[in-house]
């Protein structure tokens, strides 16, 4: 009888059941709490929320009102049976997210808004669209207080990055600036996340 392979198969399954073993002795892995900054939240809300404005933009409004002419946007979709405008499309979509229970808010701005409750309605809001406006690409954070509860927010610059964009404010009847250009910056995405609970 060959006693070698034997003596292998024992040797291996003496390891195997030792490393069984410490696995089971290794006490379970625990698992980092990594608590995320506000402004890495907001930044990422900004992601997701910008993402689906322009998916909204190039795969609805180019499609159906521009390119195929079939469908046009108003702000008065319903009577008209129009497409709604993306700011009543967010609007919709933040005002069900705070019926939900979110904790964070978001908000269209602009310091030129076609629909006047667009104008800022804080002193910070008012300081941030102007620091956008003027510093192209760069967000703006800051903490504010508001009935008493502190929040980080943070505004992000809305610009013009499809033609469309320019030519269809331009032509709005409301619009208090008529000489926007691909690439301007035509507002911001406010958005707050509240520091305390
Ligand atoms: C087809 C027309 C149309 C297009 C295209 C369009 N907008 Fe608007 N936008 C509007 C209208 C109308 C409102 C106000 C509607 C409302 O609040 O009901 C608005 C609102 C806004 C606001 C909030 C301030 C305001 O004017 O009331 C910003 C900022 C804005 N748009 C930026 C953009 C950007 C950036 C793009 C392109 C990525 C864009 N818009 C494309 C029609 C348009």
């Amino acid at each position: 009888m060959n006693v070698k392979p034997i003596l292998r198969v024992g040797t291996l399954l003496a390891t195997l059941t030792v490393l069984l073993f410490a696995a089971e002795d290794t006490p379970e892995k625990t698992h980092k709490l990594t608590t995320i900054s506000p402004r890495k939240f907001a930044d990422s809300l900004h992601a997701v929320i910008a993402a689906d404005r322009e998916a909204y933009a190039r795969l609805i409004v180019e499609r159906l009102a521009f390119d195929e002419k079939r469908l046009p946007v108003s702000p008065n979709w319903r009577a008209e049976r129009c497409l709604p405008t993306h700011a009543q499309l967010l609007r919709h979509a933040a005002t069900t997210i705070q019926q939900r229970g979110a904790e964070f808010s978001y908000t269209l701005r602009s310091l030129w808004p076609i629909n006047e409750s667009h104008g800022p309605q804080t002193a910070v809001e008012k300081a941030g669209l102007e620091f956008v406006a003027k510093n192209g690409g760069t967000n703006f954070y800051t903490e504010e207080t508001l009935g008493g509860r502190s929040y980080f927010t943070a505004i992000y610059p809305d610009r013009a990055t499809l033609p469309s964009c320019a030519t269809c404010h331009n032509q709005q009847p409301t619009s208090p600036r008529r000489d926007f250009k691909p690439g301007d910056v035509m507002g911001g995405l406010v958005i707050r996340v509240p520091l305390e609970f």
